[in-house]
């Protein structure tokens, strides 16, 4: 059985959502709602970090603490995800982050990769994989191996518009990987782009 795939209803996910697919939302804005939403729904996947309990001093008395007790590593799948860890990396400040260079070959449709850099030793690390898009499954499954061949045994991807065909991609390949989105769009038309969508997300960050 596949691990599960967690779409957020959130209605401040659907807002910042709405603002992403609209055409008429700038760069400078695309870039800071993108960070936002990425840190709100990352929220939700952090639940599942690794806790010590201990104790902390206040001003007044000793008091029961719980302290994060895990390594969390950030990867972006290059471009796109950049703009997913700027913003995810503002609530786990301590956070470790890594790069995958994935393009997609504009007629097989087949994930080039050109850069590779990632923390050392990240098999105990909560991995938080990071790409907006989701479509043929090609980049996401590729980044995941990649992960994997470095040893990561905990990863989350986080997405956030998907398609059927790119979620089953990845759960077919690696079944062990819970996917977060923001939503499922109903087609991937022959370009290979999720449509209705937001268009091409690196451009739409990076204004190309
Ligand atoms: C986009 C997107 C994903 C990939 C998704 O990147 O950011 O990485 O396409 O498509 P897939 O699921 O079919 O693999 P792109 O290849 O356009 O590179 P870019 O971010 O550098 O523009
Ligand atoms: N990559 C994008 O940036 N947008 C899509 O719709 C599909 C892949």
């Amino acid at each position: 059985m596949p691990a599960k795939v967690n779409i957020c209803s959130h209605p401040l996910v659907q807002d910042k959502l709405s603002a992403l697919r609209d055409k008429r939302t700038r760069p400078e804005d695309f870039r800071r709602i993108l960070g936002e939403i990425s840190a709100l729904m990352a929220y939700d996947i952090f639940k599942g970090l690794r806790t010590r309990r201990s104790l902390v001093q206040t001003p007044l008395k000793s008091a029961p603490a719980e302290y994060i007790d895990q390594e969390i590593a950030l990867i972006a799948i290059l471009r796109a995800g950049l703009g997913m860890v700027n913003g995810v990396s503002a609530i786990v400040p301590n956070a470790q982050i890594g790069h995958i260079g994935l393009y997609r070959n504009e007629e097989s449709l087949n994930p080039v990769r050109y850069y590779v850099r990632l923390p050392k030793q990240i098999s105990e690390s909560f991995v938080l994989l990071c790409d907006p898009m989701l479509a043929t499954g090609g980049s996401a499954s590729e980044a995941i191996q990649i992960l994997k061949t470095d040893g990561a045994r905990q990863i989350y991807l986080l997405t956030l518009l998907s398609c059927k065909a790119g979620i089953k991609r990845v759960q077919e390949a690696h079944p062990d990987v819970p996917i977060y989105t923001a939503v499922i769009d109903p087609i991937l038309n022959k370009s290979g782009y999720i449509v209705p969508g937001l268009g091409d997300a690196g451009d739409r960050i990076f204004g190309t």
